[in-house]
């Protein structure tokens, strides 16, 4: 699992007694799973969403331990985390647990409908949507004051879904909203990739229709928060090029990426149509009115053509190829301007160097961060030194200077 720290390897939950879960007792198990305390008493990783699942119910994280144990055992121990200092620290985990988790059970909200309780459960802690979708406080915790106002995960930008109309999904209809859950598209709207694509894949396409609608019933009362976006990510739609010839109007609406709109041509536009409108019958998504491309980000773009979308077959969705492999940074930056220039948000470009650092795993953000949180820890050690330093003298132990 990328984040933003470094990447964190998931562990074996089979019943293996050495390697999995065997051992574990249903006491420990629902501590593992509640307070990311793992057997031995170490403290895990916050990449497993126990901050979400704090709240699970003890019923429903002994019914998931009845699950795993009949799986079938695998020997396989998980390799390290590849974590730069300080984040290799597991003791520093104790703090950011005093202050990000709070266990303590699920409280229904009685003056609300079953519905929407049976919504927030779902979406607040088994379906953890706020582990991608809520941004961080400066402890890296969920941001409880700006729930679903949009988040990240690795390198993908988990959107706005609170309820604004610009920033988020406040524009779209209940009935859009039920179908990108079940099954990752909506034309005109949106398209589940990168990890959503796995969400909807691994999970939500296997929710009963009464527990979608409940998520939707819970999501539509997410209050609004506002964002970057000038118009909703799904409202961008350059008016079609009316032949493919037409290059004088193609090159103003690629802003001069002459580059860009010939691979375009080449390798997107098969699938994609030479407008962007995709194929008739839906299969091959529209690139105007996308969420993705009118994006005030284009991380999204970008990882898309990097690592293409798996979608699954859910609901007859067709996947993409990566092409990550076949083009250098540059071809993708050029690619990637291309069709944010001419299907989505004009305002948003990317650079190679951008480009470099998303295929790496990391965004100048994040690097900056590490960088400081390096900083603030030589800081915090050179303090602590200058302390016991003077500390030392003022008892003695070092010879004072007359
Ligand atoms: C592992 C991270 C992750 C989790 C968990 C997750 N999402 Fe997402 N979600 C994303 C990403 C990333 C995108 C953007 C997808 C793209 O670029 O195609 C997204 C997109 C969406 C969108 C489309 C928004 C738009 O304007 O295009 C909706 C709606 C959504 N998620 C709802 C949910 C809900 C509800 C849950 C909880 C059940 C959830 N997500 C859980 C990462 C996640
Ligand atoms: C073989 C057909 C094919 C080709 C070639 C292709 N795509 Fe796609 N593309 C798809 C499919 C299928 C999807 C996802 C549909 C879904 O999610 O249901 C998709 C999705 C996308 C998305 C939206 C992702 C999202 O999360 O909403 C973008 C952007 C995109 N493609 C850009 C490109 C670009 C740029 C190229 C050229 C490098 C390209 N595609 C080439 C088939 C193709």
């Amino acid at each position: 699992m990328p984040t933003p720290f470094g990447d964190v390897y998931s562990t074996n939950i089979t019943p293996d007694l050495d390697t999995g879960i065997g051992r574990y007792s249903a006491d420990e198990f629902v501590r593992a799973v509640r307070e990311g305390v793992r057997r031995d008493g170490a403290d895990l990783y916050p990449a497993m969403p126990f901050d979400s699942f704090a709240r699970m119910t003890r019923e429903d994280v002994l019914a998931i331990r009845a699950y795993l144990l009949t799986q079938v055992p695998i020997a396989q121990p998980r390799p390290s985390n590849i974590l730069p200092f300080p984040f290799n620290q597991r003791w520093a985990l104790g703090l950011w647990k005093l202050a990000n988790v709070h266990v303590g059970g699920f409280a229904p909200d009685r003056s609300r409908t079953e519905a929407w309780n049976r919504g927030s459960y779902l979406v607040e802690v088994l379906g953890h949507c706020g582990a991608c979708h809520t941004p961080r406080n400066t402890t890296f915790g969920m941001d409880e004051d700006r729930k679903l106002a949009g988040g990240t995960a690795g390198i993908w930008q988990a959107f706005n879904i609170t309820n604004d109309k610009i920033a988020g999904i406040g524009s779209w209809s209940d009935e859009e909203l039920f179908r990108f859950l079940k099954t990752g598209a909506v034309p005109g709207k949106a398209y589940a990739g990168g990890p959503m694509a796995e969400t909807v894949m691994n999970s939500l396409q296997h929710l009963s229709d009464d527990d979608i609608r409940a998520m939707v019933t819970y999501l539509r009362d997410v209050p609004a928060q506002s964002g970057e976006e000038k118009r909703p990510r799904f409202a961008w739609s350059n008016p079609p090029v009316a032949t493919a010839n037409d290059s004088s109007r193609t090159t103003a609406q690629g802003s001069g990426n002459s580059a860009g709109a010939d691979l375009y041509r080449s390798l997107c536009a098969g699938c994609h149509g030479v407008n962007g409108e995709g194929s008739a019958d839906g299969s091959y998504p529209s690139l105007t009115r996308n969420s993705v491309l009118g994006a005030a980000a284009p991380e999204n773009v970008v990882m898309t053509i990097l690592a293409g979308v798996r979608a699954g077959d859910v609901a007859g969705r067709k996947s993409m190829a990566a092409f990550g492999d076949w083009l250098d940074d540059s071809q993708v930056t050029s690619l990637a301007n291309y069709v944010t220039a001419r299907f989505g948000n004009p305002e948003v470009s990317v650079t190679a160097a951008d480009v470099r650092q998303m295929r790496a795993g990391s965004t100048t953000e994040q690097t900056v961060m590490l960088l400081a949180a390096q900083a603030l820890v030589a800081g915090g050690v050179g303090f602590l030194l200058i302390f016991a330093f003077l500390l030392a003298r003022r008892h003695g132990a070092v010879p004072r200077q007359m």
